[in-house]
């Protein structure tokens, strides 16, 4: 990690800023309050924000330090003291697994709070532009350590591996890579195979060899086969990129499944036993989509 020294030349930080931040520390102490709920108005953007301030009495407490690192933003003395103290918000933010995209956003969120409250009460002039800029490189400070203590974590804990866990990690990761090209480009065909059928059977319907009726709810039926291969390929596509697999798809899907099957099943009133079955299936399977749907919202 740079030192404070390092830091300090390279936000070209001087005394001056450090002034600058005093002269508006009457701000940290009359806002904190408000800064906070604002703060927590904020985090609600996140999903699974709840997943981390998952009590009442963890919440309690991180507002509390919330309140705390406000008031100290502006009063601190930018040393190697303050710089400790925000490598260890980070390192605590690491150990409870928050993403660091989360604490850049919030950080934005202070950026842009703190530029509505100085320009509500200083007006705009020479001197506060000099105060907001003093702000913002205190704020992109106190962001660059927090967010290099996630890395250097990250590092410490890759290079504490002995050498035949990296080798395996490193090829875990390779097969795994290949196995979610081989699903997108599996979905992907089977779409495009799926287009081509819609296509074959509106011209089935065109041409009179299918019945309007029956062609209609084949194509309805493979419509919704498409749509699910299409939630399945975008779920995918976010599972590449980092998300965790959602469960509901695979609901979703057996879902679509049944219900084409109930629509071409509907045209036989004969199979009275078999609609009510699958009625039933299909009972099942929205009570199961709704449980997953609720305990997912709720990470
Ligand atoms: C500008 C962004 C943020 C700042 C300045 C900040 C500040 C802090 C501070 C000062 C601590 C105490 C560290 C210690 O114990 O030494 C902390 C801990 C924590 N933060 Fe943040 N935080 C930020 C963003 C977030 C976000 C976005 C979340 C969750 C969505 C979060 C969740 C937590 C949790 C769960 C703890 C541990 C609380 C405890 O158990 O004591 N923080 N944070």
């Amino acid at each position: 990690m740079e030192t404070i020294e390092e830091l300090k030349v390279h936000y070209n930080w001087t005394e001056e800023d450090e002034e600058n931040l005093r002269r508006v520390a009457w701000i940290g102490e009359k806002y904190k309050e408000e800064f906070v709920e604002e703060f927590y108005r904020h985090l609600e953007n996140f999903p699974d924000a709840s997943k981390y301030l998952s009590s009442k009495e963890i919440r309690d407490r991180h507002k509390e330090k919330i309140k705390r690192w406000f008031a100290s933003f502006f009063t601190s003395k930018y040393d190697a003291q303050y710089l400790k103290g925000l490598y260890r918000v980070g390192e605590v933010h690491f150990k409870i697994g928050l993403p660091p995209h989360y604490v850049q956003a919030s950080m934005n969120f202070v950026r842009s709070y703190l530029m509505n409250i100085i320009n509500k009460e200083m007006g705009t002039s020479a001197e506060t532009n000099r105060i907001l800029i003093s702000i913002n490189k205190a704020l992109d400070i106190n962001l660059d350590v927090m967010i290099n203590s996630f890395r250097e974590e990250e590092l410490r804990l890759y290079h504490a591996m002995g050498k035949y866990q990296k080798i395996l990690i490193e090829n875990v990761k390779r097969i795994s890579w290949f196995f979610d090209f081989f699903i997108v480009f599996t979905l992907a065909v089977v779409g495009v195979f799926l287009i081509v059928w819609i296509i074959y059977e509106i011209w089935l319907i065109l041409t009179g060899v299918l019945p309007l009726e029956r062609g209609g709810l084949s194509v309805l039926g493979s419509i919704l086969i498409l749509y699910a291969i299409s939630e399945l390929l975008s779920e995918e596509i976010k599972h590449i990129k980092g998300s965790a697999l959602s469960l509901k798809v695979f609901v979703g899907v057996a879902l679509a499944a049944v219900i084409r099957k109930v629509l071409i099943l509907s045209l036989s009133p004969e199979k009275v036993q078999e609609l009510i079955t699958l009625s039933l299936v299909i009972l099942a399977l929205g009570v199961v989509f709704w449980l997953i749907y609720r305990v997912e919202s709720k990470l």
